[in-house]
Parts: structure tokens; sequence; C-alpha cells
């Protein structure tokens, strides 16, 4: 299916891919997308894919270290590209036997660099964020057309490249009485709160720091576990204040950029505060506690603030992996005095879904060539960026 075919349609349904920074796998959700924005979303078929031991060990040595070759990227970038279209073609192809027909795939990619602070070279003012897994790749295995890069026209604007996916979290979630405060969870941590009515110059969306990162890594460094299940550890643990201040004094808790990734909140950070928390004789639980509430402060912080611009946010809901971490939901409900803390579930939404649905959603938009604001308030862009790049299936 080429894209001539597609975009004078007036509903497409899409398959979104996502691969986020906990570097856990890839989602997958198909929604269907009617054109007239005023019309629901549906969502029609979702399932994860955790990633080989393997390629997951890539995509950590990539994305985590400051050593990676471009060998390395190149590489990656193709065993990707596979992985993400072998995974799509499997679920396309049970899709069709229900005679669910999937019009275009559109892919985040994994991040392996996100540097959102500019800095001078050659003369030029640079900063750039950098996703992999070759959408041709994709596009070629599955006979779909594919979106990707989705976060590069942001950048273009001068826009740090996150967050993209407000305008689609708006679509899913947006109410004409309720002003919703969605915080997704993933490696990082971040919200979106959109005013009842949804009146767009008050819409907000930032990153709040680390999300399960660290609790993540700390996990696998200490217990060989991939992430501590509920807060299971983190629970016994007593949390430290010296670690916490050591993390939340750091640059992006004092600066305006409002996103972030693994190269401030990952391996490097995980090691030291193994280290200091060995000089401070602290338990691993202790270490896993405080990880958990260094999450909570990142978001606790910006929901209070945003509670005293906004009195009707009475419920913040969460989404992503995080969701599911029931420690971490008493910890953030235990930070704010005047919100309940729930889950996007309560929305009708699956909360391990909520990016991959996004995505779909944008993936829409570009080939509809419709524009999807990234910021608001007094960043309010001139220009407003129609996000991805279209590759097509060969023929
Ligand atoms: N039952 C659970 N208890 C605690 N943490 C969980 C649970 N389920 C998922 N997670 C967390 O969610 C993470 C994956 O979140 P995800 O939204 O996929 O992040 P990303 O978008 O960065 O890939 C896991 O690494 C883990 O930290
Ligand atoms: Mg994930």
């Amino acid at each position: 299916m080429l894209l001539r075919s597609l975009i004078d349609r007036s509903r497409l349904t899409i398959l979104g891919l996502n691969s986020g920074t906990s570097a856990d796998g890839l989602d997958l959700a198909v929604v269907t997308i009617p054109r007239d924005s005023r019309e629901p979303v549906t969502f029609v078929h979702g399932t994860q894919r955790a990633y080989p031991k393997a390629i997951r060990e890539l995509i950590l040595r990539s994305a985590d270290s400051k050593f990676t070759s471009h060998e390395e990227v190149v590489r990656l970038d193709s065993i990707l590209g596979q992985f993400y279209g072998t995974t799509a073609a499997a679920c396309l192809k049970s899709l069709a036997k229900k005679r669910i027909q999937v019009d275009a795939i559109a892919s985040h990619g994994q991040t392996v660099r996100h540097l959102p602070k500019a800095v001078r070279l050659a003369g030029y003012s640079a900063h750039g964020t950098l996703q992999i897994g070759s959408p041709a790749l994709i596009a070629a295995i599955t006979g779909r057309v594919t979106v990707g890069d989705v976060r590069q026209a942001d950048v273009a604007l001068g826009n740090e490249g996150a967050p993209i996916t407000v305008a689609a979290v708006a679509r899913l979630f947006g109410d004409q009485k309720e002003p919703r405060l969605i915080v997704n969870v993933g490696g990082m941590a971040n919200y979106f709160y959109l005013p009842a009515g949804m009146q767009s110059d008050n819409v907000r969306a930032a990153d709040c720091g680390p999300g399960n990162v660290l609790s993540d890594l700390l996990c696998q460094k200490l217990y060989g576990r991939q992430y501590d299940r509920d807060g299971h550890h983190a629970r016994k643990g007593k949390c430290s204040r010296r670690l916490i201040s050591l993390v939340t004094g750091m640059s992006f808790f004092r600066s305006d950029t409002v996103s972030t990734g693994r190269e401030q909140f990952g391996t490097d950070l995980a090691n030291r505060l193994i280290r200091e928390g060995k000089r401070l004789k602290l338990s691993k639980d202790d270490l896993l506690a405080s990880a958990v509430e260094i999450t909570a402060y990142g978001i606790c912080r910006n929901a209070a603030g945003l509670a005293l611009k906004d009195r009707k946010i009475r419920k913040l809901y969460l989404t992503g992996g995080g969701a599911y971490n029931s420690f971490l939901k008493e910890r953030i409900a235990a930070g704010l005095s005047s919100i309940e803390v729930g889950t996007v579930a309560e929305l009708g939404m699956d909360p391990s879904l909520t990016e991959a649905c996004s995505y779909a959603v944008m993936g829409a938009a570009c080939l509809w060539s419709q524009a999807m604001p990234t910021r608001f308030g007094s960043g309010k862009q001139r220009k407003l960026p129609i996000l991805g790049a279209i590759v097509q299936p060969p023929v």
C-alpha cells in the first residue's frame, strides 16, 4: 500500500511502535484514527514484545556508553529495524486472520542519544536527539508505509525534540469538563497537563526527571533482576536524604530544559549512587527506596505546581510501566495532599500502551499533513511541526 492510497482516507488504522528509554522491549498498539479530530480514536489491538537479551545488551551499550562506535550504532539501527519489522509483520498477520487491515506503521525507534542542550561547535549551535531502528527496513519487511523520526521536526524548530506526544495525548485523554493530569513513568518520567475544555494556551508538558531508570539499574546491579516488581525491595528500605539531595541537586532540576535522558540519569549515576551508598553504609533496599523517592520527588514538584494554578485538578493518572509499581504510587500519593493518584486504566487505556497509541495518532497526522503543536504557554510556536518522516515500502 503506497502513500497516495492513504492520504485521502477519512480514517486510518495505524500500528504504533514504541520502544522507550527503559530498553525493555517493543510496545505495539493498533488504533483507528478519524481525520475529524472531534471523533474519538478507537483502540483495536495491543501487545508487547520483550527485547531478547542480546539485543537489550547492545542497546544499553549504545545508549549508556560515551564510547559507542559508529559501527555499533549503524549495525544496531539495522538489527532493530529487522526486529521491529518482523515483530510488526507477525502482528499484521494475526490481525489479517481476523480481517483487520492495518494501513500504515508509525515507529518511535530506540533513543541512543538525547542532547537537548545546545553547544557551540564549528561556529554552529548544535543540539539534537537520535532514534534508531531503520524505518526503511520496517517498511520493506511489512510492506507498509512507515512514519519514523518523529522527533526531528521539533528539533528543526529549535526545540528539544521532547516532549512531542502532547497533541496526541490530548486527543486520547482531553476532556471538556475535567482537567487531566497524565504522568508517564517510563525510563524517564514526564507529565501532560490538559486543562478542561482544552484551551491550548494552558496545556503544559515536560519531563519530571528520572522515572524507572535508576530503580531498574540498581535492581539489575544489586539483585540481578530486571526491575523491582511492585517496589518489593524499595518498600523494605529506608530512603537516604543524602542520596536524594545528590540527585535532586543535579542541573536538570535547576535548569529550564524540558527533557532529559540516560545521559544524565543512567549507568554513571547509578554507579555513583552505589558507591555513595557503600560509603554511607546503606543497604541495597535503602538504595532502591531512595530511587523511588527521587522519582516521586520529580513528579510531585510538578504536580503540586500545576495544582496551585488549577484547583480543579483532583487526580493524577499514571501511565507507563511505573503505573504498575504500587509502592511508587503510594510515595507519589504521600507527596500530594490534594490530588488522588490513579492510572489511565480508569480512563479506558492500558497504561503500557499509551505511548504506542500516541505514535499511531501522530503517524496518521503526519500522513494527513496535520501539524502537531509541541510547545505551549510562553514557548508557544509561530510555526507548528508536522512530526515524522515518511518511508514507502519497495514496489
Ligand atoms: N509490576 C511492576 N512493578 C514495578 N515496576 C514495574 C512493573 N511493571 C513495569 N514496571 C516498570 O516499568 C518499566 C517499563 O516501563 P515502560 O513504560 O515500558 O518504559 P519505557 O517507555 O521507558 O520503555 C520497567 O522497566 C519497570 O521499571
Ligand atoms: Mg518500554
